[in-house]
């Protein structure tokens, strides 16, 4: 296993309920290492938050974040459109498999991947293995708002997005239901979904939860 050094002399980088105060566990992150140096893999919809609400964790939590589609583009040296055009999906979902196996076989990262990527049963199963998986659940008039800010998704060039979300919804929910935890990111700012999935991690993998790694 190819454990990443972890960074326990990091002190938490949350502004409020320092170590040592009073306040409900479930607020703090517990210190690095923790989680049983997992990675905090991030899976859903296009439009759940997952780049944004990632990489604030990852800085709460003092780990490092990796953004598998921006790792998908460095690796290809093309955009996700570009390659969904030149090559098609099958082929950007097979380098997006490689690219994950590469990224979770580094421990005690935060890690956001694009909304097809837990599709892959591979990817699943290397998920189950190495990380604590999170689906950030938003319902579709959020996705609608937050993909409406963005628009170069390959999935939502044709037709009507809101159409095209809610076909996904129904396809994607149940495999996604397989991740660890669930975190509604519904109609909530993103750190407030973030000290939801601390709290939530904590319950379930903190120093005094009763699930171990
Ligand atoms: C996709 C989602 C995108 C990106 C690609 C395909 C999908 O990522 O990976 O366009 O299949 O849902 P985001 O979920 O970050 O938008």
């Amino acid at each position: 296993m190819n454990r990443a050094p972890a960074a326990s002399t990091a002190p938490p980088t949350r502004d409020s309920g320092g170590q040592g105060e009073t306040g409900p566990a479930g607020d703090r992150p517990v210190p690095d290492g923790e989680y049983g140096g997992r990675t905090i893999l991030l899976v859903g919809l296009m439009g759940a938050g997952k780049s944004t609400v990632g990489r604030r964790l990852a800085m709460r939590l003092g780990r490092p974040f990796l953004d598998a589609d921006t790792e998908i583009e460095k690796a290809a040296g093309q955009t996700i459109p570009e390659i969904f055009e030149q090559f098609g999906e099958a082929h950007f979902r097979a380098g997006e498999r490689r690219v994950i196996a590469r990224l979770l076989s580094v421990d005690a990262q935060v890690l956001a991947t694009g909304g097809g990527a837990f599709m892959d049963a591979e990817t699943r199963a290397t998920a189950a293995e190495r990380a604590i998986t999170i689906w950030l659940k938003a319902d579709l008039d959020t996705l609608v708002k937050r993909c409406a800010r963005r628009n170069e998704r390959p999935l939502l060039q044709q037709g009507d997005p809101r159409e095209t979300l809610a076909g996904l919804m129904e396809k994607r929910h149940p495999f996604y239901a397989e991740a660890d935890l669930t975190v509604e990111s519904t109609g909530e700012s993103h750190d407030v979904v973030v000290d939801k999935i601390i709290s939530a991690l904590n319950a379930s993998y903190g120093p005094n939860s009763d699930r171990t790694s």
